[in-house]
């Protein structure tokens, strides 16, 4: 792919646009209109290739759980040996006197990532947990 860059007009109307700016504005100095619609495009298309469920992907599963509740972990850490070749690494964090944090990270096809994230979410006594995929 060229990395010359190529100048196209946009036409939006004014309210649009100067919500745009508004968030051009928040994201800092470093960014511009072309900085931020590149952003934009770039995560409308990893967005649009994880969609794909054969799609390679990488994900990041962060969940938020009580550490009391009876044998969670236990039930946690089987899901994950149970998909040994898509769990890349875990990160846990103790939040407080009850609460854990991890961080799981995932490879494999969109739809069994998925799969293996909805299955660690549904797990009773999660409280909290988000998937984000990516792709290299
Ligand atoms: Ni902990």
């Amino acid at each position: 792919m060229s990395q010359d860059l190529v100048r196209f007009s946009i036409a939006m109307p004014q309210d649009l646009l100067d919500e745009f700016d508004a968030l051009v504005a928040r994201r800092g100095l470093a960014q511009n209109r072309s900085e931020v619609v590149r952003d934009l495009v770039r995560a409308a298309l990893v967005e649009e290739e994880c969609d794909d469920p054969n799609a390679s992907v990488m994900g990041t599963l962060t969940i938020v759980f009580n550490h009391h509740a009876s044998d969670l972990q236990e039930k946690l850490d089987h899901i994950q040996h149970d998909h040994f070749g898509q769990i890349v690494s875990t990160m846990h964090v103790h939040l407080d006197a009850h609460n854990c944090l991890e961080v799981i990270v995932l490879r494999g096809a969109a739809g069994l990532v998925q799969e293996i994230a909805d299955r660690i979410l549904g797990t009773k006594g999660v409280k909290h947990g988000k998937l984000v995929l990516t792709t290299a």
